[in-house]
């Protein structure tokens, strides 16, 4: 009998890890795919260690129009944006140009990386759920 709870508790312990760790080693790959391509595209802009640059590039560590945005945060990168916009209390109003090559892929990357890096701390961001969020983009002016 007791054999017998013993190997019911490791079959459901083993069954509640197993996704867990998956995630861990997904999420390890989207992050560290996100960290280069965001040396890459981003960088220049808002900074290494994403702080931005004065009052011409905004801050992307602890920026609370990202809290607040997740959604206009993936259109961005690929379409651009433009207009006044106010981040942590500072008014910026220069465009962004977007990175139109950009996969879907390759945005919930970037996306994981800046969403949990320099203080930021939220869920990964997953392909499947970029995908529709990218296709319903409001129209740039
Ligand atoms: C050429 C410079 C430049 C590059 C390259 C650039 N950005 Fe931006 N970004 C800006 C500017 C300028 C704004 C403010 C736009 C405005 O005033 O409307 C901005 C705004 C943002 C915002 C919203 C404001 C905030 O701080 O939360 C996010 C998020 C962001 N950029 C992320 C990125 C990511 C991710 C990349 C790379 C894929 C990137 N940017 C590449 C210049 C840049």
């Amino acid at each position: 009998m007791r054999t017998k709870i013993f190997v019911i508790v490791l079959f459901n312990l083993a069954i509640a890890c197993v996704p867990g760790a998956q995630r861990d080693v997904k999420f390890q790959q989207y992050y560290a795919e996100g960290e280069l391509l965001y040396q890459q595209h981003c960088a220049n802009c808002h900074q290494t260690d994403g702080s931005g640059l004065g009052r011409v590039y905004p801050p992307l560590a602890k920026s609370d129009f990202m809290m607040n945005n997740p959604d206009a945060v993936l259109c961005l990168m690929k379409y651009g944006i433009e207009g006044e916009m106010i981040v942590n209390g500072v008014t910026y109003n220069k465009a962004m140009p977007g990175i139109a090559n950009l996969t879907d892929l390759e945005i919930a990357e970037i996306a994981t990386y800046i969403h949990n890096s320099w203080g930021n701390t939220r869920e990964m961001v997953e392909v499947n759920q970029v995908t529709p969020i990218l296709a319903a983009c409001p129209p740039v002016q």
